[in-house]
């Protein structure tokens, strides 16, 4: 499994769809580049969940708020104070580490030794220090459990101290010691401040939401597999404003909704899980992660949060403006619900974990051998929605006009399709590499498209080919890369 995820990796960087960033410089760690068809298939997934969440609800609206926001958005979010990692160092390596991410490894260490008593002990241990914010416990935890350093292989660690994650500059003409801006460590908090701008503007009844796709970034301890965990990296979030009270039944409709979503995609069932949380941050009254199947592991895609009145009442006492809806609906007893701060669930996926998840999900080695010769490709099912390239048009010969009938079939499906042509190699190594890149349809134009006006299509999955007239290939494409 780690070496199927290797792979991947490997398959990302040689067919451009990432690449470590400034890679001629070495790379910066943690930050990654998308390459030609990387950035194909980014936009495919962020146009299926916007298509998903604005165009499919008639009730949510999308928005794209600066990256910038004010300073005292994140005082009154709680992240200047409470959005840190606990750190420690190492003395003798110099390396630094999260003190949680130390004591899991050792759980897990715990558990493929096969001593769960002692790995729930301290999953437990962990667990209370981390939420009493206890750091001299974490540090005491770390020796107890004889964790040495991974480089060094010593035990001499620093204190453990809170180490916050965002990423601070100066603006233009800010004297020094004013406040720090902070490049944004989540989406939400920009649609939280233009919750009031959007409600009136657009004339919103509740419950409705604002879903809005952008970079976030997080100046995370450490790095780890590959586009997981990023300082760079980019959210898709939809906060839903709800009646107080009805939060609860808004939070188990999205949980559904959000799961089905991932589900549509043709993913196996069995590699989703929903892992509720146990013990909630301070603004949330319930919280869901949904994880997928990696092969290190089940590890958060998305969550799913009820965040209840917390961020809007926040904004309220730190902006001393108002945050609140006129409900003129009746209730019960036939009178209006008047003013409130709405509720919030919120649903946050990040784009560059699903898009990991999408490579490995359909990456495949495929053994083609029969009983006379060996043979394999490498192809990748992906979804023909997300498929960066949608159809290769493939001339059989560089000469006898079939190139310029190529070209005439590439014009009539350009404007609606992403395509590629290619006239070099073997009809063979072309479609091998079309597999390796996700192309659904290869068409083939030989000599008797000449004569006919009919083409072979190649299809990527079942490698059959049939005869098809030109004139049908725009129903034939279209309607299985359409949403
Ligand atoms: N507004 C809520 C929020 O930001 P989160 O659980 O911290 O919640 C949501 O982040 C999602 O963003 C995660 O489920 C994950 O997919 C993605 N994410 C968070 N940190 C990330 C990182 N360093 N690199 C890549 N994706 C990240």
């Amino acid at each position: 499994n780690e070496d199927q995820f290797k792979n991947v990796i490997s398959h990302a960087k040689e067919y451009g769809f990432v690449f470590q960033s400034s890679e001629i410089y070495d790379g910066l760690s943690a930050v990654y580049d998308y390459g030609q068809l990387g950035a194909e298939l980014k936009n495919n997934i962020k146009t299926y969940w916007w298509k998903s969440m604005v165009q499919m609800h008639e009730n949510i609206v999308g928005i794209d708020s600066a990256i910038f926001m004010h300073p005292k958005v994140w005082k009154a979010s709680g992240h200047v104070d409470g959005f840190n990692d606990p750190m420690i160092d190492n003395k003798d390596s110099k390396k630094r580490y999260r003190a949680d991410q130390l004591l899991e490894d050792k759980i897990e260490r715990y558990k493929k030794d096969g001593k769960t008593n002692k790995a729930e002990e301290l999953q437990a241990a962990m667990d209370d220090a981390l939420q009493n914010e206890d750091l001299p416990q974490l540090k005491a935890l770390i020796e107890q459990h004889e964790i040495a350093c991974p480089v060094s292989g010593t035990r001499n660690w620093t204190e453990v101290r809170q180490f916050n994650l965002m990423f601070s500059t100066q603006f233009g003409a800010m004297a020094e010691g004013s406040d720090a801006v902070y490049l944004r460590p989540e989406t939400a908090q920009g649609i939280f401040v233009n919750f009031l701008n959007v409600q009136k503007s657009g004339r919103m009844k509740i419950p409705f939401g604002i879903a809005q796709i952008g970079k976030a970034f997080r100046n995370e301890v450490i790095a780890r597999q590959f586009i997981m965990r990023m300082r760079e990296f980019e959210q898709m979030e939809m906060q839903f404003f709800v009646r107080p009270g009805e939060d609860g039944k808004w939070f188990e409709y999205w949980k559904a909704e959000r799961l089905k979503w991932h589900k549509a995609l043709g993913t196996s069932p069995e590699k989703y899980r929903f892992h509720d949380h146990v013990k909630l941050a301070h603004y949330a009254n319930a919280a869901t992660d949904i994880e997928f199947e990696f092969p290190f592991g089940f590890k958060e895609v998305e969550g799913i949060h009820s965040r209840t009145d917390f961020d809007l009442k926040q904004h309220e006492a730190f902006s001393g403006k108002k945050m609140q809806y006129f409900d003129n609906d009746l209730n019960e007893d036939g009178k209006p619900f008047g003013n409130y701060v709405p509720y919030v669930i919120e649903t946050s996926i990040g784009l560059d974990r699903m898009f990991l998840l999408t490579m490995i999900q359909a990456y495949e080695e495929q053994d083609l051998s029969d009983g006379e010769k060996q043979d394999s490709r490498t192809v990748l099912h992906l979804h023909p929605c997300l498929a960066p390239i949608k159809a290769a048009i493939l001339p059989l010969t560089k000469k006898d006009g079939l190139p310029e009938k190529a070209r005439e079939i590439m014009d009539m499906l350009k404007f609606d399709h992403n395509l590629t042509y290619e006239e070099k190699d073997s009809i063979g190594k072309r479609y091998r590499r079309m597999d390796a890149i996700g192309t659904p349809f290869c068409i083939t134009i030989d000599h008797q498209s000449l004569e006919d006006n009919t083409v072979t299509i190649r299809h990527r999955d079942s490698m059959e080919q049939e005869r098809v007239a030109i004139v049908d290939l725009p129903k034939i494409i279209g309607d299985k890369v359409s949403w």
